[in-house]
């Protein structure tokens, strides 16, 4: 995707230097940084404090992350997959990534590790644009035939609302994104889109980088509060919900940021389609029950009880936004179940949230 009309990776390796090149982003929107990662403490440093995140780029960091352990020397290939592995729960792209890595590392001789580590991890960034590519090609037909329905009922209608929460866009892939690449796509097609936009507390990855990617693209979309969803779509505004996922199980539970079920509530009241884009390393083909098996994360309390903004000299700074002593808590995801999702977009074409459909995907998931 492009950053002021340059095309851009969220990662990708550095020959010169032999390093791993991350955008930063802890500091967008406000800061456009470049992040260099050189060994295993970095790597781990960037998924967990959330350098790079969004389910398929931690996966792809992992996946450099072994790449720079064996060049350090770490003999041990298992124990540098298990630190890795313990940077975030959620998501099991990141499990994913080690797998796949561990597999083919794991034959070959040690002297020889690290060479096809970087080639591995090189691939696996490739395939995520790549599915992700296909995911906003499978999402435009549904996003093109809302738009046709909508303009068949409302000929005066202007755009196509789309509301999505969290980020699921390039920043949280490699590139195109996984819920805007449908988005993207559609821009693109010369189809008129507006995202509602979510700011997504406690981060804020709505406000600060959702909107901050469509602002690249010159993509219509206004930032609103996580509780604002019900009401617009009460009022007709929101034509179709289109979220992301951290991992979804088999039966078709979706787990993602934290407030997705709530939307997806609010969706079904209102009669508004509530689709789920997703590459098939996100399903979790092991688990049934989303509710009681997938590992929700917490985060610390600061992120709720302190906002990042610029003061009035415009340095980046951090505040304090509620009285000192009160408990807080910080659970990261929720899951949303399969009954409540409309449908699932990969880039292997669009599925129903059900284990008859899904199952035919296994088959794609290495
Ligand atoms: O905590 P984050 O910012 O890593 O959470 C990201 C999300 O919840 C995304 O919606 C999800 O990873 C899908 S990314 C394409």
């Amino acid at each position: 995707m492009h950053i002021n009309g340059q095309p851009w990776r969220t990662i990708w390796f550095e020959e010169a230097d032999q390093r791993v090149g991350i955008i930063d982003q802890t500091r967008l929107p406000h800061h456009f940084e470049t992040r260099y990662l050189s060994n295993l403490d970095e790597a781990c440093t960037a998924i967990s404090a959330m350098q790079v995140r969004g389910a398929p780029l931690i996966g792809v960091t992992a996946a450099y992350g072994v790449y720079l352990a064996l060049r350090e020397g770490h003999a041990d290939l298992a124990a540098v997959c298990s630190r890795l592995l313990a940077t975030r729960p959620t998501a099991v792209n990141l499990r994913w990534a080690l797998e796949r890595m561990f597999q083919s590392l794991q034959p070959i001789a040690e002297s020889e590790r690290p060479q096809h580590a970087l080639a591995l991890a090189g691939h696996l960034a490739d395939e995520d644009a790549e599915a992700c590519s296909a995911i906003g090609e499978h999402g435009l037909g549904l996003i093109r035939r809302a738009w046709e329905a909508k303009r068949a009922l409302k000929p005066q209608a202007e755009c196509l609302n789309i509301l999505t929460h969290c980020n699921a866009g390039w920043l949280a892939t490699v590139d195109w994104g996984t819920a805007l690449a449908p988005i993207y796509k559609a821009h693109r097609a010369g189809i008129p889109v507006h995202v509602w936009v979510d700011e997504t507390r406690p981060r804020n990855q709505g406000a600060f980088l959702t909107a901050w990617e469509l602002q690249q693209e010159g993509i219509e979309h206004t930032i609103i509060v996580d509780n604002a969803g019900g009401h617009l779509m009460q009022h007709g505004h929101v034509d179709l919900c289109l979220v992301g996922s951290d991992r979804t199980t088999i039966t078709g539970d979706v787990c993602n940021k934290i407030g997705t079920y709530l939307k997806a509530l609010a969706a079904q009241d209102n009669g508004v389609p509530f689709y789920v884009a997703l590459p098939v390393s996100t399903i979790d083909f092991t688990l049934e029950d989303g509710i009681r098996e997938i590992p929700i994360e917490q985060r610390h309390p600061h992120e709720v009880s302190h906002m990042q903004g610029l003061n009035e000299h415009g340095q980046l700074t951090r505040i304090q936004v509620m009285a000192h002593h009160s408990a807080v808590n910080n659970y990261g995801f929720d899951v949303t179940p399969a009954r409540l999702v409309t449908a699932l977009i990969t880039e292997r074409g669009v599925f129903a949230a059900r284990r008859d459909s899904l199952a035919a995907l296994a088959d794609f998931s290495n």
